[in-house]
């Protein structure tokens, strides 16, 4: 049995926070995830005066016979003969709305509420109660309703028609509004939290390594460039430009990985992880890459290859689990309006074993498959993301962790293995997207890595302080990294990675 130091000390337990032991409270807890909301506290509210509520807990069977007051905005409104309207309110708080009833006698009711639309915002006072209609539980039988902004109709682009994924991305400060970027976010915002908490959980330390870095940890040049230089007019010195007339004295740039650092506290600390902003100047125009991107990046002192394919497996499965108990509403949307597989695929995943399957293997299956593929196979090639879709959804229908590629085609830091042509490499794949997690164990002997940089015409010198790392107390170790738009465009089904990020970055687009 494998110990931490501090299990191993075992200080008696003392517990500063109530833990939740019955069912009831477990369920309790999940519920108020649920919604991204704590659980429904009515505050004691004097007479008259209004409880300020989300939309979320305004739809919940709890609200009814409550004086409340909700703030959002306008989706819809519909007028009815019987002298009154139905809003129905949308605060982001979940996908549904909330519907009102506006009465006829409102003050306001012909000057502002029957001119109230798509985008305006507006703050609702009225009681909750049970719905007659179908679709929700309750409604807000309003006593007020203030406008705080208006959305010009003939203007507002998010009118009741669909619009293309294409099209929202020129409206990015408005996509959010949308159904399906709501759900995204909430989405994406469970997925963070999940990360933090899987590896909270199974004690890893947090650690912010540098946005700003001079070392370029994939050894791929395709680093975006920091400079506080006039490039109008460089400096320069002997014909070259003068970097020690630059702010850090050196040429640096925007971190391609916060592995090389991570493993520097790995290798003091056992088990860490970084998650944070990372940058890739390279051109590719595709539906899975950006060029900033977030990735969370474990990295264990101790950890072989078999210990980091085990670990990337259950932090996959967590992360799924969460995503579809914690958002059930979202991930309902997804699966009725995007990909009618979403569900059940993940539901799929968290059940059954990842497939295990060495590069060599996996040239042979692809080589003898039958298949017509645009790239030809051949060992000693990157795969493509066609031979990557082939090996996940046709031949074993699940995630594959392929692992020890070729050497030169791989990033220095990874392993030597024995036979001199490959490295403990591995990529985990998954059906749709592809290669969702790249890792490895790391070379933890001085002299092999150092003939490795130079294989790959890299300056030890420059990796100094990494190298180190080998001469004082060197340990075998490991760890990968997962991109968070590649884990949350596969549990949403979302087709384009430029769809499950705020603002994306890619190629010739920043306007936001
Ligand atoms: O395979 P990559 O390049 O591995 C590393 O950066 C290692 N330093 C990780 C480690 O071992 N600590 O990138 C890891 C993951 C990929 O599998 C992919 O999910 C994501 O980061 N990724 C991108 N996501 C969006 N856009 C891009 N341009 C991406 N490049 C990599
Ligand atoms: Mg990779």
């Amino acid at each position: 049995m494998k110990f931490s130091v501090a299990a191993a000390r075992a200080p008696p337990l003392r517990r500063y926070n109530k833990t939740f032991t019955t069912s009831q409270e477990r369920e309790s807890r999940v519920l108020s995830r649920v919604c991204n909301i704590a659980e429904i506290t009515f505050r004691n509210v004097e007479d008259g005066a209004m409880n300020k509520i989300s939309v979320a807990e305004a739809r919940k069977k709890a609200a009814i016979g409550q004086q409340v007051c909700v703030q959002a905005w306008v989706r819809t409104r519909r007028d009815s003969k019987g002298g009154f309207s139905f809003l129905e309110l949308n605060d982001g708080s979940c996908l549904a709305n909330v519907q009102v009833v506006a009465d006829s006698a409102l003050p306001n009711y012909e000057s502002e509420v029957q001119k109230l639309g798509a985008g305006c915002s507006v703050t609702v006072e009225g009681e909750v109660k049970a719905s007659q209609g179908q679709g929700q539980e309750t409604e807000i039988a309003a006593s007020r309703v203030v406008v705080h902004g208006w959305a010009d109709p003939q203007e507002y682009p998010l009118q009741k028609k669909r619009h293309s994924f294409e099209k929202l991305r020129e409206w990015a400060h408005l996509r959010p509004r949308t159904n399906t970027f709501g759900a995204v976010m909430r989405v994406r915002n469970c997925i963070s939290r999940s990360i933090h908490d899987f590896f909270q959980e199974d004690g890893f330390l947090y650690v912010h390594t540098p946005i700003i870095t001079s070392s370029d940890a994939e050894g791929a040049g395709e680093m975006f460039r920091v400079t506080t230089l006039n490039l109008e007019q460089l400096p320069k010195k002997d014909g070259k430009i003068d970097y020690a007339m630059d702010f850090f004295d050196r040429p640096t740039f925007l971190t391609v990985s916060g592995q090389l650092e991570a493993e520097i506290f790995a290798c003091a600390l056992g088990k860490v992880y970084t998650f944070g902003p990372t940058f890739r100047a390279e051109n590719s125009n595709t539906s899975r890459h950006l060029a900033e991107f977030w990735m969370v990046e474990p990295e264990m002192a101790f950890y072989e290859l078999p210990d980091n394919m085990d670990l990337a497996e259950r932090f996959l499965k967590r992360i799924f689990r969460d995503a579809l108990e914690q958002c059930p509403e979202d991930m309902a949307f997804f699966n009725e309006w995007v990909d009618k597989t979403t569900i059940e695929t993940l539901e799929r995943i968290i059940d059954s074993d990842f497939e295990r399957l060495s590069y060599t293997d996996a040239i042979k299956i692809l080589e003898s498959s039958g298949e017509q593929f645009e790239f030809p196979v051949a060992w000693g090639h990157d795969l493509q993301s066609e031979h990557e879709r082939y090996l996940t959804e046709k031949k074993f229908q699940k995630p594959v962790i392929l692992y020890d590629y070729p050497r030169a085609i791989k990033a220095f830091y990874m392993r030597a293995n024995d036979d001199g042509k490959t490295v403990r490499a591995m990529d985990v794949l998954v059906p749709k997207v592809g290669e969702i997690i790249g890792g490895s164990q790391r070379e933890e002997r001085l002299d092999v890595l150092e003939s490795r940089m130079k294989e790959q015409h890299l300056d030890p010198a420059a990796y100094w302080w990494y190298l180190e790392l080998r001469k004082y107390g060197t340990v075998p170790h490991a760890g990968f990294g997962l991109g968070l738009e590649r884990a949350v465009q596969f549990v949403t089904g979302m087709a384009n990675i430029r769809d499950v990020v705020p603002f994306p970055r890619t190629p010739g687009n920043a306007e936001f």
